[in-house]
C-alpha cells in the first residue's frame, strides 16, 4: 500500500533525527571507551572541582558502565532498535548533561568538558548548543519515532545489545590495562619524545582564584591574589617535548634527546597512586633492559618529598628525573607505564602491568624490548571494528530469514518466566500464572464440508509431528463442527464455531445455540467478531447473553475486541476498546471471567494487510490487561490470555508473539493454509 507523503516524510525525518543523535552517542561513547584513563582524567578534574573525593575503582566502574550505555544507546537509536526504550536513555542522560553543561558553559570550572575524550576537543559554548539540539531531536524522537520500524526484528535486539555492549567494553578493557587502540595524543607512536632538536616547547602557568583555574604564559602572569596551581609544557602538532629535570632542578632535555641508541623510560606520572606492589618489577625490568644494551631511565610527576618517597621505595638502579605530570599523562596512560625509544623515536608504550607476563615466566630476561609490539597503532581496532561490524550484518541477516529468527523468538520471555518460576518456588507467594499461549483459526465463511475436513486434518497431522508451543484451535462453520470433530484428534487440535445464538432453544429460525454447539465437541466459540458487531448489528447487550449462554454450556468464548480506523486515527481507540471490554465481558464474576480468551483486533486490520506494529499491539494489551487488573486485580489480568488478530502471517507472528502481552493470535486468511498457519503456530 502506497504510504500518503505525509507519513513518508515523517519516516525520512525520524531516521534523519535517529542518525544524528545515534551517531552523537556512539562517538562519544567510543572517545570514553577507547581511552578510560583520559575519561578517569576527565572526570577526576570535575570531582575535585565539586570537592569530591571518591575511590578509584568506583569512578573508573562508573566511567566504562557510562561510556558503555553510551555506545549502545547510540547504536540502538541509530538502528531503531529498542526506540522507547533507548530513546528515554538518551532523553535521562541529556537531562544530567543539559544543566551540567550549562554550568560549565557558563562557569568554565574545566578546560573542556571531554565529551569525545581527546578525539574531538569543543569549547564549552559548544558542548553546551550540540546538547540543546540533541535534546530537541530527542523530544521529536520520543514524539514521533515510536511508529518508524527500525532495522532489527524485535526477537533478535537482544543479541544485538550483547553484541554492542562486548565492543566498548573489550575497548575500555585494553585500553585501561595497556594502551588506548588508538591514540590520539601529541605523543603519538613515531613521533619524537623530545621534538626536533631545537624546538622549544612553550610554558603554561596554571593558576587558581575562587575556585576558578586559569592557564598564563610567562608574559602575562598573574597577580599575587592568583594561587600558583602547576605548570606544564605545551608542545607543537607533533610534539615539542616537555621539561624534564634532574633533582637538583637542571633542566635534561638536551641531554635526554641527545642520547642514541634505545632508551626504555618508565613514566610513573603519579608516584602517590603507584601501585607498591609492582615497584619491584622496575629494578628486574632495568636488568632486562640493560642485558639488551638499552638505558633505562625513570621519570616522574612529582618532585621533593612525594619523589624522595618513591625512591626510598622503589630503590631504582636507574636514574629518575622530573616532569609536570599533566604532560606525563598526555605522554602515555597508566600510574606507571614504558615509554620505548630508538633514536629518540617512540616504538611503544604500554603499562607496567601489562608487561608481568613477561616477568612471570622467567623468560623475560631473553626476551627482547624492541620486539615488543604496539597496540596503539590502530590495527587491533580496527581488527576489533570489522568483526564487531561484521556480527551486527551477521545478526541482521540472520533477522531477516523468519526460520532462524522463530529459535530467538520469546528467549527474554522463556527467562524472565524461568526467573519468576524460580521465585516461585523459592518464595510463598499466591501469584500464580496461567495464561497460556495460543493460536487460534478463524475460518470465517470459507471451505466447503469436505474442503474444510481435508484442511483439519491436515493441520491435525501437522500438528501430531510436532511439539507446538501453544495452544491450537480452529474455529470453523457449523456445517464443519461435527464431520471435523470426528476427524481431529482433540488433545492436539482444539475445535470451536465462529459465533452461537443469544438463545438456548425455540423459535430463532437459522439459529445455532450454545448447547448445540457444545454438543458437537467444540470447546470454543468466538464471540463479539467485528464483522458481526458490524454487519448483523450484534450490541455489548446481546453478547452479554451469548458469552454466558457460551459459559453455561462449558463453552470458552474467544471475546474480540477492536476500533475502527477512524477511531485510531482521532486518537480515541484506548477508550473504545475499554468500554468494549466493560460493557461486554465486566458483568461476569471473577471466577467467570478468568474463563474469558480475549482478541485484540483492530478492524483496520483485518484482511487489509496492514498489520498494527508490534508496539502498537503490546501497548493496547497492556492497556486491557490494565483496564482487566483495574476490575479484578492483577492476577486475574496476568492470568488471561489475550490474542492478536488482523493480517497476522508467518512473516510478523514472531515479532508479534515476542512481546510481553500478546499472548498468541486469531488468524483469519492465513488459517486457510496449512503451511500459513502451522508457520504462524511455529513462531512460538
Ligand atoms: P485476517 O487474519 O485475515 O486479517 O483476519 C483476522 C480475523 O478477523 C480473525 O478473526
Amino acid at each position: 500500500m502506497q504510504q500518503p507523503a505525509k507519513d513518508r516524510l515523517r519516516i525520512v525525518a525520524v531516521w534523519l533525527c535517529r542518525l544524528i543523535v545515534g551517531f552523537t552517542f556512539i562517538i562519544s561513547g567510543w572517545a570514553k571507551a577507547i581511552d578510560p584513563w583520559g575519561f578517569l582524567i576527565k572526570t577526576g578534574e570535575y570531582l575535585q572541582v565539586w570537592g569530591l573525593n571518591l575511590p578509584r575503582e568506583l569512578v573508573l566502574t562508573g566511567c566504562v558502565s557510562l561510556a558503555c550505555v553510551e555506545f549502545c544507546t547510540g547504536v540502538l537509536i541509530a538502528t531503531g532498535s529498542l526506540k522507547r526504550l533507548a530513546v528515554w536513555v538518551a532523553a535521562a542522560m541529556m537531562s544530567v548533561m543539559l544543566p551540567l553543561t550549562l554550568y560549565i558553559a557558563v562557569e568554565s570550572p574545566v578546560s573542556d568538558c571531554g565529551c569525545f575524550g581527546d578525539f574531538l576537543i569543543i569549547s564549552n559554548t559548544a558542548t553546551f548548543i550540540k546538547n540543546v539540539v540533541l535534546s530537541a531531536l530527542i523530544v521529536y524522537l520520543i514524539i514521533a519515532g515510536r511508529k518508524v520500524k527500525g532495522i532489527y526484528a524485535a526477537p533478535i535486539q537482544w543479541l544485538q545489545i550483547v553484541v554492542t555492549v562486548a565492543f566498548p567494553m573489550i575497548l575500555a578493557f585494553v585500553g585501561y590495562n595497556i594502551q588506548p587502540l588508538v591514540d590520539f595524543r601529541p605523543y603519538k607512536l613515531g613521533t619524537n619524545l623530545f621534538g626536533d632538536a631545537g624546538e622549544s616547547s612553550t610554558e603554561v602557568y596554571i593558576y587558581r582564584k575562587g575556585g576558578v583555574e586559569k592557564e598564563f604564559t610567562l608574559d602575562e602572569l598573574p597577580d599575587d591574589s592568583w594561587e600558583f596551581v602547576d605548570m606544564k609544557s605545551v608542545g607543537d602538532e607533533t610534539n615539542g617535548g616537555f621539561e624534564v629535570r634532574d633533582d637538583s632542578g637542571l633542566e635534561m632535555n638536551d641531554e635526554l634527546s641527545d642520547m642514541d641508541g634505545q632508551v626504555l623510560y618508565l613514566i610513573v606520572s603519579d608516584p602517590d597512586v603507584q601501585f607498591l606492589s609492582r615497584v619491584h618489577l622496575t629494578n628486574m625490568l632495568y636488568r632486562r633492559a640493560e642485558s639488551q644494551d638499552v638505558t633505562m631511565i625513570g621519570i616522574a610527576g612529582a618532585t621533593g618529598s612525594t619523589l624522595e618517597r618513591w625512591i626510598s621505595i622503589a630503590k631504582p638502579l636507574f636514574p629518575v628525573y622530573s616532569a609536570a605530570p599533566t604532560a606525563l599523562k598526555q605522554l602515555v596512560r597508566g600510574d606507571a607505564a614504558l615509554v620505548y625509544t630508538d633514536g629518540g623515536e617512540i616504538k611503544w608504550k604500554r603499562t607496567l602491568s601489562s608487561m608481568n607476563a613477561d616477568f612471570g615466566d622467567g623468560e623475560w630476561a631473553s626476551d627482547s624490548l624492541e620486539n615488543i609490539r604496539p597496540v596503539d597503532d590502530g590495527r587491533y581496532h580496527l581488527i576489533l571494528l570489522s568483526i564487531y561490524l561484521a556480527s551486527m550484518i551477521v545478526i541482521y541477516l540472520l533477522s531477516l530469514s523468519p526460520k532462524i529468527l522463530r529459535l530467538f523468538v520469546g528467549i527474554p520471555k522463556k527467562i524472565r518466566n524461568f526467573a519468576h518460576s524460580k521465585n516461585e518456588h523459592n518464595t510463598i507467594t499466591l501469584y500464580h500464572t496461567m495464561r497460556k499461549n495460543i493460536v487460534a483459526g478463524n475460518w470465517k465463511m470459507n471451505t466447503t464440508v469436505p474442503e474444510g475436513v481435508a484442511l483439519a486434518k491436515e493441520v491435525n497431522e501437522a500438528l501430531k509431528g510436532f511439539k507446538a508451543n501453544c495452544d491450537v484451535i480452529i474455529c470453523v462453520p457449523f456445517t464443519h463442527l461435527c464431520p471435523v470433530a470426528a476427524e481431529i484428534d482433540a488433545n492436539v487440535l482444539g475445535l470451536g464455531a465462529e459465533n452461537c445464538a443469544d438463545h438456548t432453544s425455540g423459535a430463532y429460525t437459522g439459529e445455532i445455540s450454545a448447547p448445540m454447539v457444545a454438543s458437537t465437541g467444540a470447546k470454543y466459540v468466538i464471540l463479539g467478531h467485528s464483522e458481526r458487531r458490524q454487519y448483523y448489528g450484534e450490541t455489548s447487550e446481546t453478547l452479554r447473553e451469548k458469552v454466558a449462554l457460551a459459559l453455561a454450556n462449558g463453552l470458552t468464548p474467544i471475546f474480540c475486541i477492536g476500533e475502527v480506523l477512524a477511531e485510531r486515527e482521532d486518537g480515541t481507540y484506548n477508550e473504545v476498546v475499554k468500554r468494549q471490554v466493560e460493557e461486554g465481558l465486566f458483568n461476569l464474576s471473577a471466577e467467570d471471567f478468568g474463563k474469558i480468551i480475549l482478541a485484540y483486533e483492530p478492524v483496520w486490520a483485518i484482511g487489509t494487510g496492514k498489520t498494527a506494529t508490534a508496539e502498537q499491539a503490546q501497548d493496547m494489551h497492556a492497556h486491557i490487561r490494565a483496564v482487566i487488573a483495574e476490575k479484578y486485580g492483577k492476577e486475574v489480568a496476568d492470568n488471561c490470555s489475550i490474542l492478536y488478530g488482523g493480517s497476522c502471517k508467518p512473516s510478523n507472528a514472531a515479532e508479534l508473539f515476542a512481546k510481553p502481552d500478546v499472548d498468541g493470535g486469531l488468524i483469519g486468511g492465513a488459517a486457510l493454509k496449512c503451511a500459513d498457519f502451522m508457520g504462524i503456530v511455529k513462531a512460538f
